[in-house]
């Protein structure tokens, strides 16, 4: 499939990059007596999950996974889909697991975009001489080498833009976006260069989605809509945004000068990466766990997604540190391109999806390695009370609730087809204050609170690999 075929098969998805939809999400009470049988079955993991616990977050492996990740970070730094900088990250991760001993350490061929960023800056000339700090968004095409010098038009929503169209032609559209939530805003990011192409625009600026901000742009996939004129488009801060809407309101004209030399190259060679604990009964089977290794290319990519890597590969370590092998396959997969719309796990749907009645439950982490408070999950109301059982194992690390909804643009097309999904849910108020910004760095996490993920990942893991049975669909 192109680039452009996968752009659009995958629009939907784009909006929930990373991040989806936060519907925080009411507890169900759907403890309507899972058979005494499986909570009996279940508590007899209460010693397993303790010893994992013990491990993790008292043990010799405390902080362990904040140290990989901040190694693998420091070393690599940031890794946009395309970049070498990924393909290093690859090749860092497959021999990190492999000397670590975890099993069946293999690379899964994908094809991937490949976007470059080029120089980028945007100049206020009128009313008074004003740098803006940017980032062009991905996919985002460049402008000429002179850049493109035009009036600013400071619009809040879709809606004024379509009022105020026959105002747009020539100009810069300006988004002046209130920030809703990430899932209702983002649209602005991902849809705004073409909305103002249709209308005559010659370029866009977006605010930054992000509910708070220090004078830093956040970056992000956009997707130009087909038969629409492409025009450049980069995120700006909160700071301008307000900014260029007061003087909007003050009548005062407003010229901007844009220079980006971005570029959209011909896709390129990739990989999922993938390591194991092969299982004892029914290896074929398999439980998932995962993050994903690209990033934007600001920042270090620590939260966005390098905590969710982390965890999904110290799960394994921790599993395998005290002797322990499921019934069924642990099998660990780290996402290429997720950033650029969920690609590497789409392709590997494709791979295997004809085994999916092998796969038990996928999980993804992709929300923040924050402290954890509860496992989300999709899957039917039997599949519900089993892991009602298997939260309470979580009790003494004060994780309790089950919600609604496993989260994860790369775990949702196992999720649509009916396949078990779980995704971590912690405290993540500050998760948007540095999403795709050079503020996700190794600061933003803490040990203690990734030791406490790591135990959640693999206790969940472990013990749905282990059960008699798969989780009923
Ligand atoms: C783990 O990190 C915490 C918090 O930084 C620190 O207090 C503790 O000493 C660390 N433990 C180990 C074994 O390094
Ligand atoms: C802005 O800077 C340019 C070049 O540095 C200069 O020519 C121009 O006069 C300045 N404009 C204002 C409004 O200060
Ligand atoms: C499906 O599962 C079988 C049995 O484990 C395995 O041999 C085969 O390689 C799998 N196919 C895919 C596409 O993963
Ligand atoms: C769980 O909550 C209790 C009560 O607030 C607290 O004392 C304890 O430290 C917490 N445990 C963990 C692992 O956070
Ligand atoms: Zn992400």
């Amino acid at each position: 499939m192109t680039h452009n075929g996968q752009c659009l098969l995958f629009l939907t998805l784009a909006i929930l990059t990373c991040n989806v939809l936060r519907c925080h999400c009411k507890s169900l009470d759907y403890r309507d007596k899972p058979s005494g049988k499986i909570s009996q079955e279940i508590s007899k993991y209460t010693d397993i999950a303790q010893k994992i616990i013990q491990l993790a977050v008292y043990g010799n492996a405390q902080n362990r996974s904040y140290e990989k990740l901040a190694a693998f970070t420091d070393t690599v730094g940031h890794r946009v889909t395309g970049s070498r900088n990924l393909d290093l990250a690859i090749k860092y991760m497959y021999n990190a697991m492999r000397l670590d001993g975890l099993e069946n350490v293999h690379l899964e061929p994908v094809k991937i975009p490949r976007w470059i960023r080029g120089e980028e800056s945007a100049v206020m000339v009128l009313p008074r001489n004003h740098s803006m700090s940017i980032l062009g968004l991905g996919s985002s095409v460049g402008t000429p080498k002179e850049g493109i010098e035009a009036e600013v038009l400071v619009v809040e929503s879709f809606e004024e833009l379509k009022r105020r169209a026959n105002e747009a032609k020539g100009k810069i559209v300006v988004f002046n976006q209130p920030f809703v939530s990430y899932a209702e805003t983002v649209v602005y990011r991902t849809a705004g260069a073409s909305e103002a192409a249709k209308v005559g625009a010659v370029a866009s600026l977006i605010r930054s989605v992000t509910p708070f901000s220090i004078n830093s742009p956040h970056t992000g996939w956009q997707w130009y809509q087909p038969g629409v004129p492409q025009i450049p488009t980069a995120s700006i801060t909160v700071e301008d945004a307000q900014m260029m809407a007061r003087m909007a309101r003050r009548c005062t004209r407003i010229v901007v000068r844009l220079t980006m030399g971005a570029e959209n190259l011909a896709d390129v060679d990739s990989f999922n990466t993938v390591a194991e604990i092969t299982g004892t009964e029914h290896p074929e089977q398999v439980v998932l766990l995962s993050g994903h290794l690209d990033s934007w290319d600001v920042g270090q990519g620590a939260m966005d997604d390098g905590g969710g890597v982390a965890i999904s590969w110290e799960a394994l370590s921790l599993i395998k540190d005290l002797g322990l092998r499921p019934r069924r396959t642990l099998r660990t997969v780290l996402w290429s391109a997720e950033e650029a719309g969920g690609l590497g796990a789409a392709q590997y749907y494709q791979q295997h999806k004809a085994n999916i009645s092998n796969f038990d439950l996928v999980m993804e982490s992709d929300l923040g390695t924050f402290a954890p408070v509860g496992l989300q999950f999709t899957g039917s109301d039997k599949a519900r009370a089993v892991m009602w059982e298997v939260v309470k194992l979580l009790t003494p690390i004060n994780v309790t609730s089950l919600e609604e909804h496993g989260e994860g643009t790369d775990i949702n097309m196992w999720m649509e087809a009916g396949v078990p999904g779980a995704s971590l849910h912690t405290a993540d108020s500050r998760y948007f204050w540095f999403h795709h910004s050079q503020g996700d760095t190794m600061t933003v996490q803490d040990p203690t609170e990734m030791n406490l993920c790591s135990a959640v990942w693999a206790v969940v893991a472990y013990v749905v690999a282990d059960l008699d049975e798969m989780l009923p669909r």
